[in-house]
């Protein structure tokens, strides 16, 4: 099993490109089982989830050019489509349900295996389900497979108990062939939402106030295919600013959009690190300010994002103080706090409130990545760490980051990925 190894490294310093983002590419590419034509996506991540969707694709009877060299993914339809997606990919990549609402608008069916929980939570799906029981589908689950079968959506209001990414994105894709309007309302606002809404529409869809509460979607007959480029990774920017801020270095974030990380600008700034919006980029100075104590609480967006608590705790681990996070998105992600306490971290959580205290060095130890973002915060740990830390299960991570290790060595990090 393949390990980071990561010492303790010196300010980070120089510059760092961001990828497309993963939570965009993903949505988008289900997407593109609404159209007969083929879909050119640029910008695309060369990471694990990528993967496990082409994969996926291909199993549903798509062709895949894919060029990650060039970040760039070619979806050609075959001629006959599949509506059934095997257990195996569900069970790796829970986006993969994704693929439920555009299979069930185009050919009226689909049955896809019922996403199990991951570390982060139980996850369940019943948001995604009543959407499409609005639009007229019925559902029916039978050996952990759920089934939905339609004669023809028609569009509805939809009220969502919670702005979930995925419900959202799911009713979307499914209103976008419906017959009539359908209106999502309490719906999430994420950039990635907008992207899939700007994607569908050059398909030719009508969708308006994507990025707003309220969705309005008028349903059309067909969709075509067309070229679309992925925006940059938020996350990915938030976690390289952080990593800046905590090492005191001087990075400059290039290929990022300013607007879509102000909640982990304001934040890094209230902790005392400069934040700059150049025209090359965010440059984020660790150097000038000894780092504070501070507070954060993860909401849906425009909120904190989730995505970044854990490392962001790890930042808090280097400041003066007691600092307290509330987690209100998911209810079980504090799985990385074991592992950053057996560094020396002293991180004390109840229910969904972890206290850190922060001024207390770190030492390097053998821990494991239990998710994707946990398994970040302890990269960021493992640079300001004494010794060296050896991580263990990278897979979560490199599920999410392109070129991570690659691209922490360019800035000066000590970093090394070994296989077993
Ligand atoms: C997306 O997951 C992201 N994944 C997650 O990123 C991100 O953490 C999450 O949105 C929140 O921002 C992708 O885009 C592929 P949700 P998603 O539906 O769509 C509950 C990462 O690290 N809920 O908004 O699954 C749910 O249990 C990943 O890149 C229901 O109760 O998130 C959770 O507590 C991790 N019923 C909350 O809503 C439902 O039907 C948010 O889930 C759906 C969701």
């Amino acid at each position: 099993m393949a390990k980071y190894l990561v010492q303790r490294s010196e300010p980070l310093k120089g510059e760092v490109n961001i990828s497309g983002s993963k939570n965009a590419v993903l949505p988008i590419m289900a997407g593109t089982l609404l159209t007969d034509e083929p879909c050119e996506l640029s910008e695309v991540p060369a990471l694990r989830d990528v993967y496990v969707m082409c994969d996926l694709l291909s199993d549903l009877g798509f062709e895949i050019e894919k060029n990650y060299e060039e970040n760039k993914v070619k979806v050609i339809p075959g001629k006959s489509i599949k509506t059934e997606t095997p257990y195996e990919h569900v069970n790796k990549m829970r986006a993969s349900f994704l693929v439920m609402g555009p299979l069930l608008a185009r050919k009226g069916k689909a049955k896809v295996h019922m996403p199990g929980g991951c570390s982060i939570g139980a996850r369940p799906i019943e948001l995604h389900l009543k959407g499409f029981q609005l639009l007229g589908a019925k559902i029916t689950e039978e050996q952990g497979y759920i089934e939905a079968t339609t004669d023809g959506l028609v569009g509805d209001s939809i009220y969502l108990d919670f702005p979930s990414v995925g419900a959202t994105e799911n009713i979307m894709m499914a209103g976008s062939l419906a017959k009539g309007v359908t209106v999502i309302e309490n719906a999430a606002q994420e950039p990635e939402i907008v992207d899939l809404a700007n994607f569908l529409n050059r398909m030719g869809a009508k969708i308006k106030g994507a990025g707003t509460d309220t969705i309005k979607i008028e349903g059309v007959e067909k969709l075509n295919g067309c070229k679309h480029s992925i925006i940059p990774d938020r996350i990915e920017t938030g976690t390289f600013m952080v990593a800046a801020a905590m090492t005191k270095g001087e990075v400059l974030i290039k290929n990022a959009v300013p607007d879509h990380v102000k909640p982990i600008i304001a934040k890094l700034k209230e902790c005392g690190a400069k934040v700059d919006i150049t025209d090359e980029g965010i440059f984020v100075n660790g150097s000038e300010n000894p780092l504070v104590a501070t507070d954060i609480k993860t909401l849906p967006y425009p909120g904190f994002p989730t995505d970044m608590q854990s490392q962001f705790m790890a930042m808090l681990l280097k400041t003066e103080g007691e600092s307290n996070v509330i987690e209100t998105v998911f209810e079980n992600r504090y799985m990385h706090v074991g592992e950053l306490n057996r560094m020396g971290a002293n991180i004390k959580t109840d229910g969904n409130k972890a206290t850190i205290r922060g001024d207390k060095g770190l030492t390097g130890a053998e821990v494991i990545a239990t998710d994707l973002r946990g398994g970040a915060a302890l990269v960021l740990a493992g640079l300001v760490a004494e010794g060296t830390t050896e991580i263990g299960e990278i897979y979560h991570i490199e599920r999410g980051y392109e070129k991570f290790v690659e691209k922490f060595r360019n800035i000066g990090a000590t970093i090394i990925r070994v296989e077993n």
